[in-house]
């Protein structure tokens, strides 16, 4: 993205970010509450349209589009609120990810050979998110972050090139937190991620690349090693934290 910003009415929330997500790479992005990450997320995702600037999926421009179309371009996010349907199986969760990828209408007159296929999808994304033995059990039944890898399924179903996660790990515990992490990375090995994450740990042990923004600027990015050094970063937001 070039030069991004977006005002709600005066308040000027994103005030000219660039910043580039490379191909495969992991970028986290941090800085205190209220900085801007989950808004840079929505403008990238299409929930709200940049004031200006310009952003790009590859070649291809995205800014102004409708989040359906940027998300059938290969993008998709997971929302700091977990995002399923309670009610249903993890597996007809799921199925009906993918079933909307595949652009099927709820229908009960379509060719079995499609319905194998979403099925086999369906049955590979389980395996994927590590969730193959619950695959009968109603998503609102089983424990938080089981719903959280769920909902991270739910996002792959749509097969995205880039994945934008918001805050993954908020409410786990360390260990939850620490299966996520590996979760992320398996999920991650052929994609490009973009995270918000609070914690520390977890950016720092996942990201190739952390930018961090304050008040709507970023003012650095670089490697975990270059931003645990930078001197502004820890004066700005990171303090004693990273230090060690
Ligand atoms: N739809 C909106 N309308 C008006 N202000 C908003 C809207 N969304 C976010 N903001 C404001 O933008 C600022 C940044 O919010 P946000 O992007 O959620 O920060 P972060 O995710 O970094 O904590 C906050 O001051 C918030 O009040
Ligand atoms: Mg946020």
């Amino acid at each position: 993205m070039v030069d991004v910003h977006k005002s709600f009415g005066d308040a000027h929330i994103i005030r000219g970010v660039s910043l580039e997500l490379r191909q495969g790479e992991r970028h986290a992005v941090i800085g205190p509450n209220g900085a801007g990450k989950s808004t840079l997320f929505h403008l990238v995702s299409g929930q709200f349209a940049p004031s200006s600037g310009q952003i790009f999926l590859g070649d291809r421009p995205i800014h102004g589009l409708q989040a359906r179309e940027i998300n059938r371009l290969g993008l998709a996010r997971s929302f700091q609120i977990t995002n399923i349907f309670p009610g249903l199986t993890v597996f007809e969760n799921l199925r009906f990810g993918v079933m909307r990828r595949f652009g099927l209408q709820y229908n009960f007159w379509r060719p079995v050979s499609r319905l194998r296929e979403v099925t086999r999808e369906t049955e590979h994304l389980l395996e994927q998110i590590r969730l193959a033995k619950h695959s009968n059990n109603l998503a609102g039944e089983m424990s938080y972050s089981e719903q959280r890898s769920l909902e991270i399924g739910m996002t792959l179903a749509s097969d995205p090139k880039v994945l934008l996660l918001d805050e993954p790990m908020a409410g786990m515990s360390r260990e939850e937190t620490e299966y996520t992490i590996g979760l992320i990375r398996d999920l991650t090995k052929e994609r490009s991620l973009m995270l918000v994450e609070h914690d520390m740990d977890v950016v720092f042990s996942i990201s190739d690349r952390i930018s961090v923004l304050v008040y709507g600027q970023i003012v650095a990015t670089g490697t975990p090693d270059e931003i645990r050094n930078n001197a502004q970063v820890q004066e700005a937001y990171l303090g004693a934290e990273v230090k060690a």
